[in-house]
Formats: C-alpha cells, sequence, structure tokens
C-alpha cells in the first residue's frame, strides 16, 4: 500500500519542474493529485503520464494570483475527488533580477504577487477542507534564497516573497495545530528545472555581488539537486513520516548554503 493511499493532494505550479516531480512521486505513493497551473499545455502533458502510469491526476487552470481563480480550481477539486489533505504551495517564479533602482513596481509586485500572494490564496481556500477532512498537510515551495543566503544579485523581490512565505508558514502551523494540520516549507538550492530559463537579469554584473568557490561547492553533488529530491521531502512532509513535525523549513540542497 502507497504512503499516501487515499489521499487527495493539490499542487500548484504542477505542470513543471518540483511542482511537476511531486506531482509523480505522491501520485506513484497512491494520491489523487491535482496541477493547478497555466500551462495547460504541460499540465494535461503531466496528468496524462499520471494516468497512463495507473495514477489519478487533475490539470485545472489556475492563475495564483487571481482569489476567484484558486477559489474555483479548489472547487473543482472537491467536485473530482471528494476531500483534500495535502496542499503544496508550490507555483513561484524567479521574476526580474536586477538591482532595486532599476527594479520597477509592476516587477516587484508581479513577483510577490505570484509566490507571497498566491500562497496565501491556495492556503486560504484550501484551509477549510483540510479541516473538514480532519486535519492534513500544507508544504510550501520557499528556497534558500531569503532564509539562508542573500548573495544571488538583484534577487531583492525574489528573495522577500521566499522569506515571506517561510515567517507565514510558521504562523499558520501555529494556528492550525489544533486543527490536526500541520505546516511546513520546503527550501530548496540550485535544482534542475526551467526556472531559470524564465528569469530575467538586468544590468545584475553592475552590482558586483556573485559568489564563486575557486574549487568548486564542497557539498552534495556540488549543491546541484533534481525535482525528485525535493519531492521525497515533501513525501516525508505529507506523509505519516512527518506526523509531529510542524513549523520547520527544510532546506534541500545538499548542504551547499551552509558556505554562502
Ligand atoms: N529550481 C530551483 O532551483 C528552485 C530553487 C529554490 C526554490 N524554487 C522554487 O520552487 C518552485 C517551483 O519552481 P521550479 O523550479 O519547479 O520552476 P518551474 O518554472 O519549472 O515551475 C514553476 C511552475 O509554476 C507555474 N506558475 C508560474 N506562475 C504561475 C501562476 N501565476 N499561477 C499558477 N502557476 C504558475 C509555472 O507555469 C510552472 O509550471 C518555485 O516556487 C521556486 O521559487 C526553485
Amino acid at each position: 500500500m502507497g504512503m499516501l493511499e487515499g489521499k487527495v493532494a493539490f499542487i500548484t505550479g504542477g505542470a513543471s519542474g518540483i511542482g511537476a516531480g511531486t506531482a509523480r512521486r505522491f501520485a506513484q505513493e497512491g494520491a489523487h493529485v491535482i496541477l493547478a497551473d497555466t500551462q495547460t499545455k504541460e499540465g494535461e502533458a503531466v496528468q496524462n503520464e499520471i494516468e497512463q502510469g495507473g495514477g489519478q491526476a487533475l490539470y485545472v487552470n489556475c492563475d495564483v494570483r487571481d482569489a476567484q481563480s484558486v477559489q474555483q480550481a479548489i472547487t473543482e477539486t472537491i467536485e473530482k475527488f471528494g476531500r483534500l489533505d495535502i496542499v503544496v504551495a508550490n507555483a513561484g517564479i524567479n521574476g526580474v533580477w536586477t538591482p532595486i533602482d532599476e527594479l520597477q513596481p509592476e516587477e516587484w509586485d508581479k513577483t510577490l504577487n505570484i509566490n507571497l500572494r498566491g500562497t496565501y490564496l491556495t492556503i486560504h481556500y484550501a484551509v477549510p477542507h483540510l479541516k473538514k477532512a480532519g486535519g492534513g498537510s500544507i508544504i510550501i515551495t520557499s528556497s534558500v534564497n531569503g532564509n539562508r543566503t542573500f548573495s544571488s544579485p538583484g534577487a531583492s523581490a525574489y528573495s522577500t516573497s521566499k522569506a515571506g512565505q517561510v515567517a507565514f508558514m510558521k504562523m499558520i502551523a501555529l494556528e492550525l495545530g489544533r486543527d490536526h494540520i500541520r505546516c511546513n516549507a520546503v527550501c530548496p538550492g540550485a535544482i534542475h528545472t526551467n526556472i531559470e530559463e524564465r528569469t530575467e537579469n538586468r544590468d545584475t554584473e553592475k552590482l558586483g555581488i556573485e559568489v564563486e568557490l575557486p574549487e568548486g561547492s564542497p557539498a552534495l553533488n556540488e549543491g546541484q539537486g533534481e525535482p525528485i529530491d525535493v519531492a521525497d521531502t515533501c513525501l516525508f512532509l505529507a506523509s505519516d513520516l512527518g506526523r509531529h513535525v510542524s513549523g520547520v523549513e527544510i532546506y534541500v540542497d545538499g548542504g551547499a548554503s551552509l558556505l554562502r
């Protein structure tokens, strides 16, 4: 029997990278997974792949910035699978990395709206259903950035959103303890996904902050990870193995952020 048999998991950003990897892993363990994303083609492909492997999945088009869109996605989840047990608030962007005097207000807003408002909206609409289920597990994908490292030049909006997610997670963990809802964060380091391709770096060389170690990083695999590495950590937090763990951030970076 799978570790998540009979559980329903709502995963934002489930069409790509860490979200898709987590969806595949959860489905292998018997969970029914919802892939909430804006990339329909990619999301449907992940759904098909999980179904062909004998699992159950549903792609729903959902922009996490938009309250109505998130509410609708949660409604579709309940209509399809009847309950909700696990939430992975994972959708996120790097956005624009640039010196602070060049970072435009709309660029700041976009990063904060997707990464932080999106996390709030996802959890806001999911919590009544977790309470109805008698408890559950919330996992937020934060980052080493903004929590243990501050060395990515120009990433002020991104790092702020990622630090905000961890503070929010700790507030919620305490608030929802009596409802048997656990809330934790995973903080990945460098994970091989498409996120870099969608990052806009503008004039960051002007900042002169780049850190390069002369002999490379001594961390596990030089700190380079795959989505499955984060997915397995999420599985621990989502399953009964993590039953007494709430309010913590777990760094999934091979130890790399200890150094920089
Ligand atoms: N890859 C890394 O090195 C790394 C490191 C630390 C943290 N993270 C975090 O991991 C999370 C997942 O990133 P990833 O690396 O898998 O990137 P990714 O780009 O492969 O996947 C992110 C997914 O989020 C979706 N998304 C973006 N905006 C959205 C919106 N408004 N509404 C709904 N979905 C939206 C994208 O369509 C995409 O499918 C992010 O929160 C990111 O900050 C990634």
